[in-house]
Formats: structure tokens, C-alpha cells, sequence
């Protein structure tokens, strides 16, 4: 099962939340109207259609991945192509590289193969931003089981942290957090939509057993920090 529904009329792609992200990332990059831009695993592309239009952009910015999305932004020069196979054919070099809430889903060898590769891909002062999830006081709104998954999860994201922080020992480390505020009822529809990897393996009684649980055990507005790691490499 694949991730259709991660940015399908959630908070992440809210303007608010685009808004936000790239007022973050601007402060981590200068760029501007010539700025060649990728996104790694770019989903609908909201992020990058965003940038486009507020950098004005000269050259669209380019988004890849494996999912072709029926709505994604059109702003963006897409491909539907695996990461690793897109950077090996492909010679074009960028002034930020940006790989968000996508690393988690790859292997070790690929995360390495993947950075390497990206590398090799910037510009003189280019830059390659990764994002995860925040590891420790994740405040994002569980049942029982969405909460165990999600911990192994956020486990194994330390530990891809710690491999890139000893392949890499000049990364930098920033947080970004954003304020949530959504009704339990909407929540509750973006769980059964599997919104988040650790949804995906689920049975659907598991699901269905996890908004109820939900539904009983929160307030009927939730409000909440979705917050994330972000990590700068430089060439
Ligand atoms: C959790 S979503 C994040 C989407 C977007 N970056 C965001 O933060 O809104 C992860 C995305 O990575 C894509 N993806 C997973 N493995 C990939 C790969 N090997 N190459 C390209 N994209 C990949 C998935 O299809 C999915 O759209």
C-alpha cells in the first residue's frame, strides 16, 4: 500500500502550513529567481509550486516520485521516478536539494546511496535538506497501536539520524514545529485515509478499533505541535 493520502486535504497542504514550511526553509537558504530547486519524494508538490511563485522561479523547480498524483501542483517540473534512479541519470546540479518526510520509507543503503548521489548533485553553495519527524515528544495524536508503531518508527528515525550525523559529521541540526489545530472528526477521516506510514500495514478492523479509540479519548478539536527535524548538508 502506498502514501496517497499524506498531503490529501490535511493540514500539510493547508497554505498556512506551505507558508510556514518555506518561510523555514528560506531562513536555512538564500535563493532566488535563477535558484534551481528538487524535491525529493515531493507528493502533490505543494511545496515546491509555493516556492515557485513567491522565488518567481525562472526555471520550474523539479519534483519527483514514485506516486503520480491527479492533483498534484502544476507549477513544478514532475517525475514520476524512483529517487536513486532519477539522480544517477540525470546530470542537472541544484541550489537545494529537499527530501522531506521521505527518508524514513528507504533502506540504509539506499539513505546512503540516496545522500552520496545528492551530493554530487549541488551546486557550489547548495544545500540538501532532510526532514522528519521530531524524535522525542512527538505530539502527534495516537490510539494504542498507531502509538507503538509510530515509537519503533521514530526509533528507527534516530538511528538513520545518527548513521547520516557519522557519515556526515558537518551536519547541522534545526527544529521546525507547526501548530495544529484540526477537529477530532477530520483527524479521524485522515486516519482512515492512512495518512502516515505507520497507518499502511494496518488491518482495516485495526483502523476502524483505532477511531473509536480516538474518538473516545480526545477532546472534539485537537491542538497539537507537528514538529521536525531538519537536517543540512552542505556540498
Ligand atoms: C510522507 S510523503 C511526503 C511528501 C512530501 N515530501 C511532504 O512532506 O509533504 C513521502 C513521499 O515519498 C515518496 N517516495 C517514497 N519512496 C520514494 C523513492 N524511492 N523515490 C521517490 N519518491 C519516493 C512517496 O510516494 C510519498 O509521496
Amino acid at each position: 500500500m502506498s502514501l496517497k493520502n499524506w498531503d490529501n486535504k490535511t493540514w500539510l497542504s493547508s497554505k498556512k502550513y506551505i507558508r510556514s514550511f518555506n518561510n523555514f526553509l528560506l531562513k536555512q537558504i538564500r535563493l532566488n529567481r535563477d535558484s534551481q530547486i528538487l524535491d525529493i519524494g515531493c507528493g502533490r508538490g505543494k511545496i515546491l509550486g509555493f516556492l515557485c511563485s513567491s522565488l518567481r522561479l525562472k526555471n520550474k523547480p523539479v519534483g519527483i516520485d514514485i506516486e503520480n498524483h491527479k492533483d498534484r501542483d502544476k507549477r513544478i517540473n514532475f517525475k514520476k521516478i524512483d529517487a536513486i534512479k532519477y539522480l544517477k541519470n540525470n546530470n542537472q546540479k541544484f541550489d537545494l536539494i529537499l527530501i522531506k518526510q521521505t527518508i524514513h520509507l528507504m533502506n540504509f543503503r539506499e539513505i546512503k546511496k540516496l545522500i552520496s548521489l545528492c551530493k554530487t548533485k549541488l551546486k557550489k553553495d547548495g544545500k540538501i535538506l532532510i526532514f522528519s519527524l521530531e524524535t522525542s515528544k512527538n505530539e502527534i495524536p495516537t490510539f494504542l497501536l498507531m502509538k507503538k508503531r509510530l515509537i519503533n518508527s521514530l526509533n528507527r528515525d534516530k538511528k538513520i539520524i545518527l548513521f547520516l550525523s557519522k557519515l556526515y559529521p558537518n551536519i547541522k541540526k534545526k527544529k521546525f514545529s507547526f501548530r495544529v489545530k484540526i477537529s477530532t472528526k477530520k483527524y479521524m477521516e485522515m486516519i482512515r485515509n492512512r495518512y502516515i506510514s505507520t497507518l499502511l500495514s494496518m488491518s482495516s478492523n485495526q483502523i476502524l478499533r483505532g477511531i473509536d479509540e480516538i474518538n473516545s479519548s480526545y477532546q472534539k478539536i485537537l491542538n497539537f505541535n507537528d514538529k521536525l527535524i531538519c537536517l543540512i548538508l552542505n556540498k
